[in-house]
């Protein structure tokens, strides 16, 4: 049997570059080789945002960005959080061997504390609860995220291994981080920082819903720097930076062309930013085109949603059913 692989996408935020070439190229390539559950996790949202103005509206231009990007109904499962009502009877019970000091200890809780002090409410302190019940519902191996939720899986796999020790079960493995680490590119952003993040500033990253227009202003407005003052001058990190998209994004001769008049010390970089814009222009057309094909196409968003709804309750209710068992719920 093919090892078990979970992992949440949050609901909020466009992708971007950043997201293409990292995570999501990632999840492709793991949905042919592993049993893949991916899903939006539009509750965890909740814990920052408990009035959205449109949730509904944010979980369908996730959704239609992944499949434009080419996650795949048919390969790998693909739904909703909130269609999974398993997984909110597995956060209760997993609720109730959390202990509030571990949770209050949890890193992201105490930047949350920080940043919104003034909503700290129980979904943001079981958060962890929440995630791990979104994993082991379906008794995954494997999560595909980055360092930033490591104390999280390690949490996952600390109420896994509690429900297993007081139930007298093996129910829950554990679930460990996995990526295919070596093959990450970096994708650096476009104000001058190493990295492309939708968090990092206005204009420092390309989504894949950006208009032509959008793009060219964003790309133009690229940080870079007066130039180079002798012959095959080491590149400054916002003129790498530059160089490093263009070599995701454009042709090998037009790469070759702008490192030869940098060379030579005859680069114009606004030359060089107008060709990186029409290239991502290139580039990012197929997903436009399918992101606004599909936002179009109800019938299918419903198909492919109801579908992935259905395979991942199978999984979810069978692993509910023996951690009721376990516990002692049962029917009179
Ligand atoms: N916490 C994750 C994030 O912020 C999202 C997430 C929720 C998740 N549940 C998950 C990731 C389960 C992997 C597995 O990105």
């Amino acid at each position: 049997m093919k090892e078990i692989v979970v992992s949440g996408i949050r609901s909020t935020g466009n992708l971007h570059l950043g997201n293409y070439f990292g995570a999501i190229k990632n999840f492709i390539r793991m949905q042919h080789e592993y049993t893949c559950y991916f899903f939006i996790a539009d509750y965890h949202s909740l814990t920052t945002h408990p009035t959205p103005a449109d949730l509904h509206m944010n979980v369908k231009q996730v959704l239609v960005e992944y499949l434009a990007c080419g996650l795949d109904p048919d390969a790998a499962t693909l739904y909703i959080q909130s269609d999974l009502p398993e997984i909110a009877e597995l956060y209760l019970l997993l609720n109730m061997n959390a202990y509030v000091g571990e949770l209050e200890r949890c890193t992201s809780f105490k930047d949350k504390i920080r940043q919104q002090p003034d909503n700290i409410n129980g979904g943001l302190l079981t958060y962890p609860v929440l995630m791990a019940a979104d994993i082991l519902i379906h008794r995954a191996h494997k999560v595909p995220v980055g360092k930033d939720q490591e104390q999280h899986l390690e949490m996952a796999r600390t109420f896994g291994n509690r429900f297993n020790r007081l139930y007298h079960t093996e129910l829950f493995p554990e679930p460990y981080a996995f990526n295919y680490g070596t093959q990450l590119v970096k994708v650096p952003g476009l104000d001058g920082s190493g990295k492309m993040g939708k968090s990092e500033g206005e204009g420092n990253a390309i989504f894949l819903s950006d208009s032509p227009d959008v793009i060219r202003k964003k790309v133009m407005r690229a940080v870079t720097d007066s130039g180079p003052t002798s012959e095959h001058q080491a590149k400054p990190d916002v003129i790498k930076n530059i160089f490093s998209l263009m070599e995701l994004v454009s042709s090998p001769e037009t790469l070759a062309f702008f490192e030869e008049k940098y060379n030579t010390m005859q680069i114009r970089y606004g030359d060089m930013k107008k060709q990186l814009a029409e290239d991502m222009i290139l580039f990012t057309a197929p997903f436009r085109e399918k992101i606004n094909a599909l936002a179009r196409d109800e019938a299918e968003i419903h198909k492919i949603a109801s579908k992935g709804a259905e395979k991942a309750r199978e999984s979810a209710s069978a692993t509910l059913k023996e951690a009721r068992h376990a516990i002692g719920i049962r029917r009179f």
